[in-house]
């Protein structure tokens, strides 16, 4: 059935490539997707895949230079971000849209008391008043779990432990209601119980406040867990989107699928990370001409190493990109 809520993040073709010394590298290619008012989207993608860099793109947190867009639409909420002045997209960052990154010590300020940092962007995107945003702060504590709010204010960021932090990046990305919070890979840097309490809280907050997430990790079991849709990256570009049901059910991308077999069984631990596939991760280094998982592909046609395949859609909801069909046979296959 096909979703009839607003959508209000579109992104089209978005492509960015670093200058460096070194040479070009081509992070991000022709990556489009779109975001629903309150669903979640899980992005997934082996280290180095083009996830943050798709991200941090959209807002324009990467350092230019060695960083330049050189392609694609980010349209929020009636605006597009690649036109807005500087100002605005101070207000859209932070303000509209939340950001919660990897590692909170490098998020978290440590020089200054965490009520300080929860109220900095209640001043600034909401114009509150110093009582009203150490009110407010206070609320926002105690929404993301952390017991005698009022007084926690006054620590330091080091006063708190892993789990506690990262909770305090969750304040802090959610102060001024963001309509879409994009959380990059937010509980990794935690251990499992924890990574777990922090899902719950995110699955709580969603209902909660109803904004929209795009969630980015390396994990399929989170994805499975709390996603409505997942897009899988590889190489800097989206090679599979579907609903997450019909992702696990009838994955056709080999890199999906080799993905999916990763993956514990029913019972075992849930792997922390994805174990890697065979092979090398792609080299960067030139824009994809030809399709960049064939070197390590189970089913790869002698096309695919002519021939970058675009997303094609399979269903109005899924769609691939990869010239091979289930049931086809590859020449690795015989
Ligand atoms: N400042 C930079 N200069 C040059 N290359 C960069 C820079 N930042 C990122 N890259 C490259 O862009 C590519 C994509 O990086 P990105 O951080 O988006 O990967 P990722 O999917 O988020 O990986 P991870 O799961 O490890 O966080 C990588 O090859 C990375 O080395
Ligand atoms: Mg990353």
């Amino acid at each position: 059935m096909q979703d009839a809520r607003a959508t209000i993040l579109d992104v089209a073709n978005l492509t960015t490539v670093f200058n460096t010394r070194d040479g070009m590298v081509y992070a991000v290619n022709n990556v489009s997707f779109s975001l629903k008012a309150g669903e979640l989207l899980g992005i997934v993608g082996e280290s180095g895949s083009g996830k943050s860099v798709t991200m941090m793109s959209l807002l324009k947190l990467l350092p230019s230079p060695p960083a330049e867009i050189t392609n694609g639409d980010i349209w929020f909420n009636g605006r597009q971000l690649r036109e807005v002045s500087d100002d605005e997209l101070r207000k859209v960052r932070g303000g509209e849209i939340g950001f919660i990154f990897q590692d909170p010590m490098t998020s978290l300020n440590p020089v200054f008391t965490v009520g300080f940092q929860i109220m900095e962007p209640l001043r600034l995107h909401m114009g509150l008043g110093k009582k009203a945003a150490r009110i407010r702060a206070a609320e926002l504590l105690e929404l993301v779990g952390i017991p005698d709010a009022m007084a926690r204010l006054r620590d330091y960021p080091h006063q708190f432990s892993g789990g506690m932090r990262q909770r305090v990046m969750i304040a802090i990305a959610l102060a001024c209601d963001p309509k879409v919070l994009i959380a990059d890979e937010p509980t990794t840097a935690l251990d499992v119980t924890i990574q777990a309490q922090i899902l719950e809280l995110i699955k709580e907050l969603r209902h909660k406040l109803g904004m929209a997430i795009i969630w980015i990790t390396h994990d399929l079991g989170v994805v499975a867990e709390i996603a409505d849709r997942v897009a899988v990256m590889y190489a800097g570009q989206i090679v599979e989107h579907a609903q997450v049901s019909e992702l696990f059910s009838n994955p056709l991308h080999p890199y999906t699928r080799a993905l999916l077999e990763t993956l514990p069984q029913m019972g075992g631990e849930r792997a922390q990370r994805l174990r890697s596939i065979d092979g090398q991760p792609p080299n960067l280094d030139h824009e994809p001409v030809s399709c960049e998982f064939a070197p390590r592909c189970k089913h790869v046609l002698s096309r695919c190493t002519q021939e970058n395949p675009k997303r094609r859609a399979v269903t109005p909801e899924h769609d691939v990109a990869c010239w091979w069909q289930p049931g086809q046979e590859g020449e690795k296959d015989a």
